[in-house]
């Protein structure tokens, strides 16, 4: 298994050959699930004790698998937040899997920790944080986003003298779903502002002063959103910060999403606030072109982040001698180095590529939010938001979006989801791909009539 011999030469060249082919394929086919039963129809039983073979495990994988799974880089996956990575980052991240990196510690990975800290201070700069800041590459926004809040609770946590209070986190109602996920998992509470639209730092003051004084003192962290997922509302982040300066909140930016419009000149202002800040995060996987999985997660005093964050056992203290450890900065020890995808795009492309690449997907999603007035059979609901856009078919009711949308995916031809606005079904493109094209666009609408 661990020989270097000729199979594993016939098999290197396979799976490169695979790689390679896959990672030219310009638009790579949009694929799509199958049922359970249908695939082990197709495959068999794939683990036994004698081995299939590299070739035979390929090609299952080539064959069934992966046509199984959506290509998230189609440039008509509008749902969700897709995903664009670069070719540059793609390939990389072949070469991180090959090179058997332990991102733990500076000590294990220096030159992998000194390269993904260059990306992760381009970030930081992007927000104004000061030169002191810092962070760490984490799966995604969901564990950017817990690891952030652990850090936040750990400061209010060393300030009382009651260790026994629950923590309370207070966010809007366009949070994402993780900042919830994270206050169950640290059993904190949480409470959501309730707004019409983006969080306004006024709502947010008159909220929290309207709570019991015994609920105010539980609360460790404000968590605003720059893009929310649904709408890419941005919030009030300057109102905020004002409110969470006064009231000596930790203020948590949740970017995942919308934080890359950082990188774009056109709408930097809507982000302003965001470098009064305590942390942030920002998702390179979705919308600055890295393969997943990849949350930038930065600190404007990354001690907080150690504190909470640090592991300690004999066999680790050899790591703490003052350098930097990724590990100490979120809930995490062993980890894929996993920013040098994106780091390595970004050293090769340079970052005015990735600023044209995001003001191209906001251009174009101003012009989707044309092309939906100008079809009768369609109503915008909303402006564009960030790269969001919101509308309607007329006439149709929940069961017409998901069997539209069902058939769309069928014929490999796209793939937007329904959501809800208003408590109604509705349609959102969120594009992230700057190959996405407004005839992608008119595709769509086309296949809406
Ligand atoms: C605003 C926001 N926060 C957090 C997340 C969770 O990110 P992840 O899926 O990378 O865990 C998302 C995902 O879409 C998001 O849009």
């Amino acid at each position: 298994m661990h020989q270097q011999d000729t199979s594993t030469e016939i098999l290197t060249q396979a799976i490169l050959r695979y790689a390679v082919e896959r990672i030219r394929m310009d638009p790579p086919t949009l694929d799509g699930p199958k049922p359970e039963a249908t695939l082990r129809a197709m495959v068999g039983k794939t683990i036994n004790q004698e081995g299939l073979g590299g070739l035979e495990a390929l090609r299952i994988f080539t064959d069934v698998l992966a046509p199984a799974c959506i290509s998230v880089d189609h440039p008509r996956f509008l749902s969700f937040v897709p995903a664009a990575p670069t070719e540059a980052a793609t390939l990389f991240d072949l070469v991180v899997g090959a090179s058997s990196i332990c991102g733990t510690s500076w000590l294990e990975a220096a030159g992998a920790v000194f390269a993904e800290n260059e990306a992760l201070r381009w970030l930081a700069d992007l927000a104004g944080f000061p030169s002191t800041a810092g962070g760490v590459f984490v799966s995604g926004g969901t564990a950017g986003n817990l690891s952030a809040l652990v850090s936040a609770r750990g400061r209010w946590r060393a300030r009382q003298t009651d260790t026994t209070t629950k923590g309370l986190i207070i966010t809007s109602e366009g949070a994402h779903a993780s900042v919830g996920q994270a206050a169950y998992v640290m059993d904190a509470d949480i409470l959501a502002v309730p707004c019409e639209g983006p969080m306004q730092g006024q709502d947010l003051e008159r909220y929290v002063l309207g709570l019991p004084a015994s609920d105010r003192q539980r609360i460790f962290a404000v968590v605003a959103t720059s893009g929310t997922t649904n709408l890419g509302f941005i919030d009030d982040l300057s109102g905020i910060a004002d409110t969470c300066q006064s009231l000596g909140f930790w203020f948590h930016v949740d970017g995942a999403y919308g934080a890359a419009g950082l990188a774009a000149p056109s709408i930097r202002t809507l982000f302003s606030g965001i470098e009064r800040a305590d942390s942030f995060i920002v998702d390179p996987h979705k919308w600055l072109f890295a393969p997943f999985d990849c949350c930038a997660l930065i600190y404007r005093d990354p001690e907080h982040a150690r504190a909470a964050h640090r592991q300690h056992g004999d066999y680790l203290e050899v790591l703490y001698d003052g350098i930097w450890n990724p590990s100490d900065y979120a809930h995490h020890l062993s980890r894929r180095a996993r920013g040098l995808p994106f780091w390595f795009s970004l050293a090769t492309h340079g970052t005015d590529a990735y600023t044209k690449a995001v003001e191209k997907t906001l251009e174009l999603a101003q012009s989707a939010a044309k092309l939906i007035e100008a079809a009768d059979h369609c109503q915008l609901l909303l402006p564009a938001h960030l790269s969001i856009v919101i509308f309607k078919r007329c006439g149709w009711q929940t069961a017409d979006y998901k069997a539209w949308s069902d058939a769309l995916l069928a014929a490999g031809t796209g793939f937007v989801m329904p959501t809800k606005f208003k408590k109604e079904t509705v349609l959102r493109l969120c594009i992230v791909n700057p190959n996405t094209t407004e005839r992608d666009i008119q595709i769509i609408l086309d296949s809406l009539l």
